[in-house]
């Protein structure tokens, strides 16, 4: 008698298919520039599941210019995964690496805003639309534990909390990650300073929902067999486990496989993701043959993964989506009730976070019973606050009299939609009841 190499019923012919039979993804950095090559699109468009932009969405690419956005390229690898069925992993928030150069000369209190307005100006135009951020990306030092030195660092120790606390104020919808290489291996120090974080995280209710472990291994960096414990010991502290960058210098398909099993060993292990598609499209060059695919051929390892996947047990591992941890807000502040207007817009102000002498909002501009092609939203300040930064829309103040038009990208809002847009002001926080007209 033969022994079946996969479980009873059809084995799935696709990377995605296959992870899908336990609840996961299987996904793979695309990169924009591609996308024009219909071999790396059908092989693509075929396999994958989710979709990470490898260069798209980081920090030069989405704001060349201070408080310029530009979501031209990270929008055309979202379209692109959207039309052909996949959900999207955001990469990445805040990284000392890959900084537009304005960022890369500030430091202190000056920077710190600059993320802050990063963070929020980027995930206000994708808000809903992400399976999961890399909030913050590569922040821990190669030796000792401790964190890397960075101009983000050199702010102040709680960078890291404050982008998470500003990512889930601006997208509630969004699973929140910390992501990072050389923290497969368990016995490093690396691992163990990321995993006290976040397990400090936890306990102090900073919202985080998962840790990408990159994966890319190598010589200096190899796969251990101890992976599975690093897994399992992440997912132990509540969050969900996820292999963002996967490539594996020389492609052994038995550490592609051991890998795959190390993920589907653990419930919370939702997904793996490989860097690039074919060879050829690897950041490590072709040389390294570091992936699944050589030109259109699977290679040795794509069957490795594809059986592993085939021969997980069919349990759905559903994980709970992220419940927004509450800011503490020192005075509730009462949101006042728009007042409908059946043709033109109004504007709701509501209060996403606050702190000593400061606060930040959001404001829902949505449109009545006809589509508006531009707003105006105004309202004064009860008492002396001031904007510090404003995303999305273009303010001009006079005293405590507030304007803000829409921005080039959001004026246009359908019947009964909303776009919204925000700011961080200093001051004691307010809600007062703002005006919306459109032209
Ligand atoms: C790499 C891209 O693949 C390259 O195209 C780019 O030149 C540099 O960045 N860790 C990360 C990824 O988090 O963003 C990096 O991607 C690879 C290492």
């Amino acid at each position: 008698m033969t022994v079946p190499t996969t479980p009873a019923g059809a084995a799935a012919s696709t990377l995605g298919a296959a992870a899908a039979q336990s609840g996961r993804y299987f996904g793979a950095a695309i990169s924009a520039g591609r996308l024009g090559d219909s071999q790396y699109t059908t092989i693509a468009g075929r396999e994958f599941s989710m979709v990470t932009p490898e260069n798209e969405m980081k920090m030069d690419a989405t704001e060349p210019n201070r408080g310029q956005f530009n979501f031209a390229n990270g929008d055309r690898v979202y379209n692109w995964a959207v039309q052909n069925g996949k959900r999207v992993r955001g990469h990445t928030l805040a990284w000392h690496s890959q900084q537009p150069g304005w960022m890369q000369s500030l430091s202190g209190s000056s920077l710190r805003q600059a993320m802050i307005d990063h963070i929020n100006g980027v995930m206000a135009h994708y808000k809903g639309k992400i399976y999961a951020w890399d909030v913050v990306n590569e922040a821990y030092s190669d030796s000792g534990g401790g964190r890397r030195d960075s101009n983000l660092q050199r702010t102040g120790n709680d960078w890291i909390e404050v982008a998470f606390r500003t990512a889930r104020a601006a997208d509630p919808a969004a699973k929140l990650c910390y992501n990072d290489y050389n923290i497969d291996n368990w016995t490093w120090a690396k691992t163990q300073g990321v995993y006290n974080m976040v397990r400090d995280f936890k306990q102090r209710g900073v919202p985080i929902d998962c840790v990408g472990l990159q994966s890319h291994f190598n010589g200096n960096s190899p796969y251990n067999s101890n992976y599975r414990t690093t897994i399992s010991s992440f997912a132990a502290l509540g969050v969900d486990v996820q292999i963002t960058e996967l490539d594996i210098q020389g492609g052994s398909p038995q550490t592609y496989a051991a890998v795959t099993n190390d993920c589907l060993a653990v419930p919370r292990c939702a997904g793996i993701t490989v860097w690039g598609v074919r060879d050829q499209d690897s950041w490590l060059g072709a040389g390294a043959s570091p992936l699944l695919f050589n030109g259109a051929n699977k290679k040795p390892a794509y069957d490795a993964v594809l059986n592993a996947l085939n021969a997980a047990p069919p349990t759905p591992t559903p994980t709970p989506t992220p419940t927004p941890t509450p800011t503490p807000t020192p005075t509730p502040t009462p949101t006042p009730t728009p007042t409908p207007n059946p043709d033109g817009c109004t504007a709701t102000i509501t209060t996403t976070n606050s702190w000593p002498g400061g606060f930040q909002s959001t404001v829902t501009v949505q449109a009545g019973g006809a589509a508006i092609s531009g707003w105006t939203v105004r309202w004064t300040w009860p008492g002396g606050q001031s904007i510090s930064s404003l995303w999305n829309g273009q303010q001009s103040v006079s005293g405590s009299s507030v304007t803000v038009r829409n921005a080039d990208y959001n004026g246009s809002i359908a019947a009964g939609g909303s776009t919204t847009f925000g700011f961080t002001a200093n001051g004691t926080a307010a809600t007062p009841t703002a005006t919306c007209t459109s032209p």
